[in-house]
């Protein structure tokens, strides 16, 4: 089977921005999404005009300056929304409205106060009004992770119906489990009536239990077509699942997804770092793939292997995302990682000089949190016999 090409929907400026404190301005969302469209995402969701002047401004300055990337505007199923996401959306090249309601008995009974029926009925009048008023529509039944599938297969059936040619399946809440979701995906290809070879289905999952780049892999695995996701994985509460995790699993492991995506992976390191410093929203340090340590190693049995060869330790090449392997130099290193750092340094001990810096890194670096480079080759030219010539000056 033909490999299959799986569309990166980048929510960073609309779920992302509504991770708490990270407030963006219009100007820092333009940034940002000039770094998106290099990163070679399908599709920007720009923000939800609908929410004030700010994200209209931002959806409309964003509309005017992206040329590759569809650009996308949120709104919930009311004609005042759409009509503002028209609006904001005029000037992009290629257009998106995405259209929500929810779908789930508590949303739709405490939320919404609405009966099922009605919900059926707005989600295909606020489709079809959209459909009239921009390049391509997009369909979410919000809490889907939470909604009786039949009731589901029905919304979805009078979205295609009215012009929906991606239909999102919002774990809203984070809920689900990986098989369950697979399974949520492949019921609605295989049951929603109308499900046609246009249509792509969509994945859209949050991280309250920490299951989100799971659980939007298992719906790749089940047929979706696109992944919604934000760099980083920030968004409301534990966040989005995270754009980087996602197209790594699916890079590294394109075998066994049998699929690919447009990225441009080398930029991906330079867009989590612009989105960390821009949103203020620190990245931890062991996150995967962007994360401080993500490629950094400590143990001195580990640097020795990644000496060797550095497929021993590491499945991605840190290079192909803009990173660098990088072995840590303190009380667990060993000599071959010391002496490689050290001729890294232009320092080139012979093997009592080399014993003996080792011990002095390890006696320094205890209850540390870590060695400076200017330290560990002060340590080396005291065990050297007070060198002065080592390069102290240089690092
Ligand atoms: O999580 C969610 O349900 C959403 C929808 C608006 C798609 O973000
Ligand atoms: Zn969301």
């Amino acid at each position: 089977m033909a490999k299959r090409v799986i569309r990166i929907f980048d929510t960073t400026l609309r779920d992302g921005e509504q991770t708490p404190g990270a407030a963006l301005t219009s100007e820092e969302k333009v940034i940002i999404a000039r770094q998106l469209e290099k990163l070679n995402v399908d599709i920007i969701e720009a923000g939800f005009p609908a929410a004030g002047n700010d994200d209209f401004n931002a959806v409309k300055e964003i509309s005017s300056i992206i040329g590759k990337p569809a650009v996308c505007a949120l709104g919930r199923c009311r004609k005042e929304d759409i009509d503002i996401a028209a609006k904001a959306l005029e000037g992009a090249k290629r257009s998106r409205i995405h259209v929500f309601i929810a779908t789930s008995p508590i949303h739709m009974k405490f939320k919404l106060k609405m009966e099922p029926g009605q919900v059926i009925k707005e989600a295909e009048k606020c489709v079809g009004y959209a459909a009239g008023l921009c390049d391509e529509v997009e369909f979410s039944p919000e809490d889907a992770g939470r909604s009786e599938p039949e009731f589901l297969y029905t919304v979805l059936e009078k979205a295609i119906h009215a012009g929906a040619t991606t239909l999102n399946i919002p774990d809203t809440v984070g809920y689900t489990q990986p098989s369950e979701y697979g399974a949520l995906i492949k019921g609605v290809i295989e049951n929603t009536p109308g499900y046609n070879d246009s249509v792509t289905v969509s994945t859209h999952c949050h991280n309250d239990l920490g299951q989100s780049v799971a659980n939007s892999l298992a719906g790749v695995m089940a047929g979706a077509g696109q992944v919604e996701c934000t760099v980083n994985g920030i968004g409301e509460r534990a966040g989005n699942a995270a754009l980087e995790e996602i197209v790594m699993n699916i890079h590294t492991r394109e075998r066994f997804f049998n699929a690919a995506t447009n990225i441009n992976l080398r930029e991906i390191y330079s867009t989590s770092k612009m989105v960390s410093e821009l949103t203020s929203i620190p990245v931890q340090p062991n996150k995967a793939v962007v994360g401080r340590n993500a490629f950094a190693h400590a143990s001195g049995v580990h640097q020795h292997g990644i000496l060797s060869n550095r497929e021993v330790y590491e499945i991605m090449n840190p290079k192909m995302i803009g990173k660098e392997t990088e072995l840590v130099i303190g009380k667990l290193s060993g000599r071959a990682a010391i002496a490689d750092f050290l001729k890294k340094n232009g320092i080139e001990p012979d093997e009592n000089e080399l014993a003996a810096i080792t011990s002095g890194i390890k006696e320094a670096a205890a209850g540390k949190k870590g060695l400076k480079d200017d330290e560990i080759v002060a340590i080396a030219a005291k065990a050297m016999g007070g060198r002065k010539d080592l390069p102290l000056n240089n690092l």
